[in-house]
């Protein structure tokens, strides 16, 4: 496995242009296979996990065409509505084709995603909803099987906002006979940006961005290009390098509005912000103050910054407190941050913080995505050199991220 090597201590300075949303791109990718025709997609970020998700729609029968700064799908000859078992392991999130495989054929067959790094990751509020749509789910050795005679317009109450199973509801009833009202829906932007592409190409829905989505179903949907909207969670991690390492950042292409949650935050931490339509610009205190965070559904903070948020926080004047409230293992990265020096205690779903001055360079391994993101932050505060291992986790959702960070001034170079 390849390394990054970072020597910390430095001042981070200058500007940063966001690349295109991980969890925008991935079930937008998925509900192509909706319009049996081509979408061409612009801003999508070339990381592994979009890769995976290319692999698996050529895999099925679909083509995808990279064209300067454009990515062309064409789903017209997918062939078949079962997502290959190997390609469901190398990517949990791909479950989000199932939704796109029901709305095109009312069939859909796939292994069990399993956990991840970050938790057991179950889908059953996905499988609930299939089934208020009239779909039939067996489990057969380790395969989920779909299918349905039609899928009808229904009401469908979500007992947790989750993203994956409002994605996977909408993908599966746009196409659907009749109405379907989803109450207790995501609201995360992601679900904002897959249904503003879904109504681009002809699909009837109402209410992204509230806990209640209408999706009205349609006969077809038509061939269309869209711009896949930048990525809040890399903006919020080159912000956040800044903070911790004293520097000033901007970080252009961004929807600020996207951010706020975070922006609050880093204000409280003494941060200073200047926010503009599409960029924001942060200059960071002599030390940032300690702060609470509770990581809730949008628009409350984001557990994908808890993380990065959380390193930052090791170096704070005071003691901070974190609380997990959505995933229940995602503190694997403080037992590396702690190796750093860093003063961190878990107790359940919460982290004691406490600020210290002393954290050193270590040789570390990366536990999930955003848990590598926490540990090159702390490696660019700390004193001496840092070794971080697996970082293909952090590969899979951060866009040229080494040529971003030595564009701003940090020490970081990749061993193979
Ligand atoms: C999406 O995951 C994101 N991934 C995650 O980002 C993000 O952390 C998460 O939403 C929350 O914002 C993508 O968009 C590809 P959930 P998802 O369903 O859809 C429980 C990253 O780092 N749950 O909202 O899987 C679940 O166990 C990744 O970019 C059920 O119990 O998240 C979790 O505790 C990590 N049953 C909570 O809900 C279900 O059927 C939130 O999960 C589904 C979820």
């Amino acid at each position: 496995m390849s390394k990054f090597i970072i020597q910390g201590g430095k001042k981070l300075e200058g500007e940063v242009k966001i690349s295109g949303s991980k969890n925008s791109a991935l079930p937008i990718i998925a509900a192509t296979i909706l319009n049996s025709g081509k979408t061409t997609l612009y801003n999508v970020p070339n990381i592994q996990d979009v890769k995976t998700m290319f692999e698996i729609i050529e895999d099925i029968g679909g083509k995808v065409t990279k064209k300067n700064n454009k990515i062309i799908i064409d789903t017209s000859n997918v062939h078949t509505y079962e997502i290959p078992d190997n390609l469901m392991r190398k990517m949990r999130s791909s479950v989000i084709l199932a939704g796109a495989l029901l709305g095109r054929y009312k069939r859909a067959r796939f292994s069990y995603p399993g956990g991840c790094e970050i938790g057991s990751r179950p889908i059953d509020l996905h499988l609930k909803g299939f089934e208020k749509l009239g779909i039939n789910i067996k489990e057969e050795f380790g395969e989920i099987v779909c299918n349905a005679d039609k899928i009808k317009g229904t009401q469908i109450h979500l007992d947790f906002p989750s993203v994956g199973a409002t994605e996977n509801i909408i993908l599966a009833s746009c196409l659907a006979e009749g109405k379907t009202i989803l109450t207790n829906s995501a609201k995360e932007p992601e679900i904002e940006d897959l249904i503003k592409y879904l109504n681009k190409m002809g699909a009837k829905i109402k209410g992204e961005g509230t806990d209640k989505i209408e999706i009205e179903g349609v006969t077809r949907l038509a061939e269309v290009s869209y711009n896949i909207m930048p990525d809040r969670i890399e903006a919020g991690t080159y912000l956040i390098a800044g903070a911790v390492t004293g520097g000033k950042i901007k970080i252009t292409n961004v929807k600020p509005e996207h951010i706020e949650p975070l922006l609050n935050k880093l204000e409280e931490a003494n941060c200073e912000l200047s926010i503009g339509k599409n960029y924001v610009e942060i200059i960071a205190p002599k030390r940032i103050k300690a702060v609470d965070i509770k990581t809730m559904p949008y628009p409350g903070f984001p557990t994908d910054m808890q993380s990065i948020f959380g390193a930052m926080l090791t170096t704070a004047k005071g003691t901070s407190i974190i609380t997990e409230n959505i995933f229940e293992n995602r503190y694997k990265y403080i037992q590396e941050l702690n190796r750093m020096g860093a003063k961190v205690k878990i107790e359940g779903r919460t982290a004691i913080i406490k600020g210290t001055k002393r954290i050193q360079g270590a040789n570390v391994i990366a536990t999930d995505l955003r848990g590598g993101a926490a540990l090159i932050i702390e490696a660019l505060v700390a004193k001496g050199i840092t070794q971080i291992d697996n970082i293909e986790y952090i590969l899979r959702g951060y866009e040229n991220i080494v040529e971003k960070l030595k564009q701003i001034g940090a020490k970081i170079y990749i061993e193979k």
